[in-house]
């Protein structure tokens, strides 16, 4: 059983050189999410939320500090070993589903194992998708393709995949940005449930709605946090 943290921030700067200019998106950001939390990230545009998550799955290098993700320093690790620290740990989830549209739901789901199996391991990888997509509430849109979906059943499909890989934490960048708010809410219940069995969820939100539905609160302003609270529906303390 690994005791640390899922992910661990220290002293995080990301600075961005435009020329003449330098923007600094994160500002010293001291930042631990511990497993099986789901947290809220809040804040004006621009306050370094995306870069936040960027930094926090890998794809994006911080200018300062350090950066663990589920115990392991990988601020400093090589393009090839990052790929490897972050294929099983972390996965991502946009606000676009990104789904390929000549590919049924299933093969989309598919698609992070397509390049790895083939024979017996193809079609255990083929049942785990059927049970991806039955997680989501798809188990009967397997063959659609995406056109033939709508807009909350393609991001569940996202969902599906993003689940492929079994991984401990999910990254969301305003999941539910183009989706109406019925079908917003079916995907944070979604998110609810998935958090319930275990995993970390971390979600970009501009609605305070949606946002009620994580248990931790974190707000940014010009790339620092100015707020990070516990939310009172599950009866836990704010903390300093
Ligand atoms: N690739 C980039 N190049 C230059 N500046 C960037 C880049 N990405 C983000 N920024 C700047 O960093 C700041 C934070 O951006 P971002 O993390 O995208 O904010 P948010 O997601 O909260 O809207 C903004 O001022 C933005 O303009
Ligand atoms: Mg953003």
């Amino acid at each position: 059983m690994n005791n640390s943290s899922i992910a661990d921030l220290r002293t995080v700067s990301k600075k961005y050189t435009m020329g003449e200019s330098e923007v600094f998106a994160l500002k010293g950001l001291q930042l631990r999410i511990e497993r099986k939390e789901y947290i809220a990230i809040m804040g004006p545009s621009g306050s370094g939320k995306s870069t936040l998550l960027n930094i926090l799955g890998g794809i994006d290098i911080p200018s300062g500090g350090e950066v663990y993700l589920d115990g392991k320093r990988i601020d400093n690790l090589s393009e090839k070993a990052l790929l490897e620290a972050r294929r099983k740990t972390v996965t991502y989830i946009f606000q676009e589903a990104r789904l390929l549209s000549s590919l049924s739901a299933l093969e989309n789901v598919l698609l992070p194992l397509a390049f790895r199996n083939s024979g017996s391991a193809g079609s255990k990888a083929k049942e785990r998708a059927r049970l991806m997509l039955e997680k989501v509430g798809l188990g009967k849109r397997a063959y659609h393709l995406p056109h033939q979906l709508s807009g909350g059943e393609a991001q569940r499909v996202s969902i599906a995949r993003a689940l492929m890989c079994d991984p401990l934490l999910i990254l969301a960048d305003e999941p539910t940005g183009n989706l109406d708010t019925k079908t917003g809410e079916e995907i944070m219940s979604l998110f609810g449930q998935l958090n319930s069995e275990g995993l970390t969820i971390v979600m970009v939100t501009h609605d305070p709605q949606k946002a009620s539905h994580a248990k931790r609160i974190i707000r940014l302003r010009d790339g620092e946090v100015v707020e990070d609270s516990y939310n009172h529906k599950y009866g836990v303390c704010a903390v300093d």
